[in-house]
């Protein structure tokens, strides 16, 4: 029986490795992870992340042959496949600050894994990390591992969408596999090739060589984060002319050779993966002497900063130029919907600035746990402990929180959002009653006809 272990049984390791062992019967799938508390959460009956369908593929097998364990050093010595999916936030500080990855998690688990094995390891880079980690893993093994144990890596990145993660990993677009160009590297590719083709047609597993692969990963996100931001740039241009971004959105979208996804103007992008890859993407361009190239890729992530105080600016010029001492409703906290994670998301730069104009906050998210929405606004960048307790109030009703306050702002595209009584939510508001759709869901003539004063991302008021 093949044996894989997967270090980090977070956002990318637990769906992925869950599907594998879902999908893979005759393999033996332990995730560990180094958060025993984490661990247990997965054992548990509540899973320590919400993603559409993961109940039942865990339910489906762990304790059959998915297992998720704190003992990491056990699950290492036992596996012949290792997946690394450790976390890679980007540098707060040192060289690179603020646009290079932190590979501090990605080192000591290679350190880890060449400590303690004692036979030869396939080490899976799962994680999205700068090119040349693969390299770097490499060197790291081969200078500390036992006499004669024979380490090949691979680069497997996981191109897998948060909400989506299931679906995606079930029916993935492609799956790449990026190795050494030698007879030893072709040779680990396939074993993990053989893997996959449980479930995976042969033809959408790609191989290609280790920088190939980790730079496509890199790539892929900082292409579909431009599409954003282009469009997004576009819909300031909606605003001011009075087109509107969703039908330009369709009309181009029906060119097949741009295709109809991932142009959904909105408030901005968040998630852990965009804007991290990006600023990689520029942190590499810069190392490589590529002034040009790193300044194009930033401009995605200066669009999107543009968007959320953009639409901010638009919230307090509406009512009345001031939100000092007003109550605005904020629907939606996550990055997107159908997930509970909140990295990144565009909702906290827009409470950041309300709440600097030192407006009430009253957040409602059906997913995000309001201890998730205090780390992330009790934060030095963010707003103190004590702006905190006396300005923001989050709610477990859409309703309770509407109640009272002079502005909605829905900031997440859930769709829920789309079917609240508006007229019950209408008669509680202060008036004049605003709503601004940062993800253009509503419908803005029923909200009009209602009383609500409209605006919306990329259309005239
Ligand atoms: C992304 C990539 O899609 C995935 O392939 C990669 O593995 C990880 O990064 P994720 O961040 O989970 O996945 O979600 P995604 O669906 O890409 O959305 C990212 C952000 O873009 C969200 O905030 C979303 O709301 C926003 N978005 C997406 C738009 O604003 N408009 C769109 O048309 C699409
Ligand atoms: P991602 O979205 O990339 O999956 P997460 O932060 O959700 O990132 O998950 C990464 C997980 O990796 C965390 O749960 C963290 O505790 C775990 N981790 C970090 N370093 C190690 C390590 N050396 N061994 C095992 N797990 C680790």
């Amino acid at each position: 029986m093949t044996k894989i272990c997967c270090l980090g049984a977070g956002y990318v390791g637990g769906p992925t490795c869950a599907v594998i062992a879902y999908k893979c019967p005759d393999v033996q799938v332990t995730i560990v992870d180094l958060n025993a508390e984490r661990i247990a959460a997965w054992n548990s009956d509540e899973l320590p992340i919400f993603e559409p369908g993961l109940d039942e593929v865990v339910k489906a097998c762990r304790g059959r042959n998915l297992f998720f364990s704190a003992d990491v050093d056990k699950g290492i010595l036992e596996a012949d496949l290792i997946f690394v999916s450790v976390n890679t936030p980007t540098k707060k500080s040192g060289v690179g600050a603020g646009f290079a990855a932190d590979l501090a998690y990605v080192e000591s688990a290679t350190r880890r894994i060449a400590r303690v094995a004692t036979t030869p390891k396939i080490v899976i880079e799962k994680s999205t990390v700068p090119c040349r980690t693969a390299e770097s893993m490499r060197a790291i093994l081969e200078a500390n591992s036992r006499q004669n144990i024979r380490f090949d890596i691979l680069s497997n990145p996981e191109f897998l969408a948060e909400g989506t993660a299931i679906a995606d990993l079930m029916n993935p677009d492609r799956v790449l596999i990026g190795s050494l160009q030698t007879p030893e590297g072709f040779a680990a590719q396939k074993a993990l090739a053989d893997v996959y083709a449980h479930w995976v047609p042969r033809e959408k597993i790609i191989t290609m060589g280790l920088w190939s692969s980790e730079l496509s990963k890199l790539a892929a996100n900082a292409l579909l984060a431009q599409r954003i931001s282009s469009v997004n740039a576009l819909s300031a241009i909606c605003e001011a002319t009075g087109a509107d971004v969703d039908e330009v959105a369709y009309a181009c979208g029906l060119d097949s050779r741009i295709g109809p996804k991932f142009l959904k103007a909105s408030v901005g992008f968040g998630g852990s993966c965009f804007q991290k890859d990006i600023l990689n993407l520029v942190y590499l361009s810069e190392s490589l002497h590529l002034p040009e190239v790193a300044e194009y890729w930033k401009q995605v992530v200066t669009m999107n900063e543009y968007q959320k105080s953009r639409f901010a600016e638009l919230v307090i010029r509406r009512l009345f130029n001031t939100i000092t001492n007003k109550h605005l409703a904020v629907f939606g906290f996550a990055f997107k919907k159908n997930t509970g994670d909140t990295r990144e998301s565009p909702a906290i730069t827009l409470v950041k600035h309300f709440l600097q104009e030192k407006a009430h906050i009253h957040i409602y998210d059906p997913k995000v746990e309001e201890s998730q929405i205090e780390l992330d606004l009790c934060n030095p960048d963010v707003a103190t402990p004590e702006q905190y307790k006396s300005h923001v109030k989050v709610y477990n009703s859409p309703y309770e929180a509407a109640k009272d306050v002079d502005a909605i702002v829905v900031l997440t595209e859930w769709d829920e959002f789309k079917t609240l009584d508006y007229r019950k939510v209408f008669n509680s508001m202060n008036k004049p009653a605003f709503i601004f759709d940062g993800r253009l869901i509503l419908d803005t003539q029923k909200l009009r006809k209602i009383g609500f004063q409209v605006e919306v991302i990329g259309r005239q008021a």
